[in-house]
Parts: C-alpha cells; structure tokens; sequence
C-alpha cells in the first residue's frame, strides 16, 4: 500500500449521484452547483468527504461510465470552473471531494476508439483490445465487431459501448494479445496518469477507481494488474501524496497490495457483505446470520496484513436501496454497524433518511434495476421533493412517489429521525478515535443465528465495546475480559449492559459503551 494520507483516519463519506442530488437551474437534472449549495448540508450531517459518480462528457449509456472526455465536466452539470470552484468551497469548509476514475473503458464516442477503429495505423491503434480478424473474438470478453474500417473486434469491459482500453495481457496467448510492457499497453497507462494529473492539480482529492481490478487481461490472481497500480502509486506518491484512492474492487488483499488506500466490501465478490442488508433474511432485519461475512471479513483484515482500509458502504448506485430491506427503527441498527465499522464509511445519498427503492420505473441511462436506487434526493415537501424545480415529467427520474416518503427537511425536526441518528452516529464516530478507520476491531460474537453482533474497537489503550441485537428477542453475551465498559456513549431502543462479564442487548436494540476505569 502506498503512504496513506493522513485525511483518511477519521473520513466519513458521502456518495452523490450528481443527476439526482440537486438541479438549480430548472431543467430536471441534477449538477455542481447544486452539490456546491447542498455542502452545508453534508458538513452539518458531519461528513467530512465527498465522492461523486461521473461528472465528465458522456453520451450517458452507462449513467457517464461512458466518457467520451476524461477532462470536461458534462454541460448538462456545469463547467469546469464550477468542479473547480466545488473543490474550492468544500475545501475551506474541511471537506474532501474525490471524483470516480474509469479506467478500464470508455465510450465508443471517445475520439480514441474512433482514432483506433481507423484501418490506417495511428496513435490510437493499440489504445484498446482489438483482435486481428473480426472473425476472431477476444475469448472471455463481450466484443464490437463489424463496426470498423479496422480489421480486428474490439473487447469490451461492460456494455457493449464500452470498449476495453488496453493496459496488456498477463500473459499473451495469440499474436493480438499485447505484453503489458508493450508500447500500446504503457501508453495506455501514461494517458490514464495525465487524467488523474489534470484534476488533482485541479484541487480534486483522489479518486474513485471503476472496476479498478479488471485492467489487464488473462490475469486470473490479480498480479498483472498488482504491477500495473503499483507503477501509478508510485507516480501519485511523487506528485500527489495527498491524493486517496478507494477502488471498486472488492478484494481487499489483492486491491491494497496494488497500493490503494481503501477496497469497498461489494454487492459482489466473497465478502458476504450482503448477508447483512441485502438478501432474503438480511441480518439487520432481524432474520439472518451475520456469521460468514464475519468470518471472510477477520480473514480480509488478516490477509491484507493490516494494511488499508477496508469500506463497508451503506450502499451505492449499483445496489438496492438498504431501505428497501431493512425497515424503519432497524435502520438505525445498520447506521449503528456502519458507522462503528473500521475503514472509512460511505453513506449513499438519501440512506441517511432512509429513502426508498422507487420500484417500477423505466430504466434511465443504462440503469435497468438500479435505476429505482437512484431516484431524486428528497429535500422537502415542496413541488418534486424539492429537487428540482422543472415540471415533474421533465425531471430525469421521477421522485418516489409514495405519500410518506422521507424527507430531510421533516427529519431534521423530528428528534427520532433516522437523520438525526445518523448526525449523533457520526458525531460520536468523530470524537471517538477507536471507532474511526484505525480502531483495531476484536470480534465477541459473529451474528449467527440467535446472537448478536458484538465487538470492541480498540485505539491506543482506549476501548468500546458495540453490541447490536436487530432480533426480536434480547440476546446476553459473555465477554471474558475483565473491562469496564461502564459509559454508555450511544443506545438505541432499549439498549444493553453489562453485569459482570454478561453484556445483555434488549431486542431490535444497539448500545456502544465505553471503557471508563479498566478493571
Ligand atoms: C461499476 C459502476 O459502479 C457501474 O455503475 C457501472 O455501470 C460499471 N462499473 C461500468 O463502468
């Protein structure tokens, strides 16, 4: 891993679709300026960082996980100088703004992939994964085929518009396959450091890396692509060592052993992360076994020696809404996980009031099923939640339109809201240093059926103890190590405590205690 900046022991993030945040010049779609207005906001809630999902030219087939230029903010959110000016506004209120890197592919409007579908050789000629023949297809990748002057088809990273960029093959097995120390390979990666160059001297704070394991080829463990991040840590630890780098990887040993800064816990992959918000017995609905996602966690943590931060999402733009199966009062028990979890937590927009999964809606921009988790912000009661002020069937997804759907205005004055759990949640997260990113964590008992989750974060010789019990039945633990966790600093439904070496927690109930006086 490389030199982690200091920034991120006590980060706190807040994820923003920037379609759907908050549009201040009425046409229906979100943009920059209205996360500029919105800072107050994500201060006040007491998140102290910022990642936004693509912002850059795009034709908008993947949401702008399609970019046809790396170095222009899309029209439709502002220009430039207004990202700029975002950096400038939430740096002097203490906050970091990291934007999402698409390394692995681009738009097939990308004038490289035109340049590189040209049969005349040129500049771009290796710039992706092309084949010799158009009869041959690139085995294991979907492919663009017949579309070019260029005899060759072209692989492809996701949807079928965007074309793969060419980073090498671990190891080449046909004549098209590239070395990843061949020339097209090496300029590739060139091209992605002017990319990251030009927004970090810009004041951005590090970046969001897209599938940020699937850049070199043919390489089943990972260790072409190791190599590959390893050379860009090396250039960012020279020119830029503030910078943070989460990646969109879901392997923790394999994406901080590259040199990231911080691996998210994913939808996919082996982390079982989902066994605790999105399954058919969630964990914190009360139902489900939290055991396997302990166990693969302890063995991340062991496997990525200690090293980096492993983030553990509320959710994302990919995933289901955590409302959508975590209800009511046991969303403040996911809150209670999260925000007491190692690793810097991600709060997607609009899970801190708990905002639904808007079903049945027409995809938007490649969104299909994801397209209901990235519904409008709703801000207020006023006309579109509040978000916009376009005619409602202009806006670019429709807001949720159930009549008691959360908003944050309503929130912030009701002293029960899951807003302002979140607020104190956060509060304490940040004058706790145990609970922060480096807090050690001691696992005391794993969530399998019938018990709790239960665990003490340790910093320098001060100790909490967290207990959550989303069950309907109160559950006791025995914790055998002599403590005092006698300083309730949070509770949540009716609470736990000790007696002895018994911790009881009340059901549907979370308690952080404190140790006072070691015993
Ligand atoms: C992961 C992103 O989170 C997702 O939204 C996108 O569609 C794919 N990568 C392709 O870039």
């Amino acid at each position: 891993m490389s030199k982690r900046p200091e920034w991120l022991d006590n980060a706190v993030f807040y994820e923003i679709y920037p379609q759907s945040f908050k549009d201040t010049d009425g046409d229906g779609i979100g943009n920059i300026s209205g996360i500029t207005e919105k800072l107050p906001y994500i201060k006040d809630l007491g998140c102290n960082a910022i990642w936004i999902n693509p912002c850059f030219d795009s034709p908008f087939g993947d949401a702008g996980y399609d970019v046809s230029d790396y170095l222009k903010v899309a029209p439709r959110y502002g220009t430039n100088e207004d990202l700029i000016n975002l950096f400038d506004k939430a740096h002097s209120m203490g906050l970091h703004v990291i934007l999402d890197l698409v390394p692995g592919h681009t738009s097939w409007e990308h004038p490289w992939f035109k340049e590189s579908m040209k049969a005349e050789r040129n500049e771009f000629t290796d710039r992706y994964v092309w084949t010799d023949s158009v009869w041959e297809e690139p085995e294991g990748y979907g492919s663009l085929r017949g579309i070019s002057d260029r005899d060759g088809s072209c692989a492809v990273n996701f949807f079928t518009h965007q074309p793969a960029l060419n980073y090498g093959f671990y190891k080449p097995n046909r004549p098209w396959q590239q070395p990843t120390d061949s020339e097209g390979a090496i300029a590739t990666r060139e091209a992605l450091k002017d990319i990251m160059r030009f927004w970090l001297s810009k004041g951005c704070d590090g970046f969001r890396v897209d599938m940020a394991g699937s850049l070199v080829k043919n390489d089943e463990d990972g260790k072409g692509t190791i190599a590959l991040w390893n050379n860009i840590f090396e250039f960012l630890d020279k020119e830029f060592p503030e910078a943070a780098m989460v990646s969109e990887w879901g392997e923790p040993r394999l994406s901080l052993a590259g040199g990231f800064h911080m691996d998210f816990l994913l939808h996919f992959g082996e982390s079982h992360y989902n066994d605790l918000f999105r399954c058919e017995r969630p964990f914190f609905e009360g139902l489900g076994d939290a055991s396997e996602f302990v166990k693969k966690y302890k063995d991340s943590r062991a496997r990525s020696g200690g090293k980096g931060l492993i983030c553990i999402p509320s959710g994302n733009h990919d995933m289901d809404r955590l409302a959508k199966h975590i209800h009511r009062e046991r969303l403040k028990l996911a809150f209670a996980f999260l925000l007491s979890a190692p690793g810097a937590p991600y709060i997607y927009y609009g899970d801190e009031i708990g905002m639904n999964y808007v079903e049945g809606l027409k995809s938007v921009e490649g969104g299909y099923g994801r397209t209901g988790s990235r519904s409008p912000m709703q801000w207020d009661k006023s006309k579109n939640a509040g978000f916009s002020s376009a005619p409602s069937e202009k806006l670019y997804i429709p807001i949720d339109p159930s009549p008691d759907r959360p908003d944050v205005t309503s929130q912030l004055g009701d002293e029960k809201s899951l807003l302002n759990e979140v607020k104190k949640l956060i509060a304490l997260r940040l004058k706790y240093k145990p609970l922060q990113s480096l807090g050690n964590i001691d696992f005391v008992c794993d969530g399998a059926p019938g018990n709790p989750l239960a665990y003490i974060r340790s910093l320098d010789g001060e100790r909490i103890f967290v207990a959550i019990n989303p069950a309907n039945d109160p559950a006791e633990i025995k914790v055998n190590i002599p403590a005092a966790f006698n300083e309730i600093i949070y509770q949540s439904g009716n609470g736990g405590n000790f007696s002895g070496n018994i911790c009881r927690v009340e059901a549907r109930s979370a308690v952080w205690l404190r140790e006072r006086d070691r015993g």
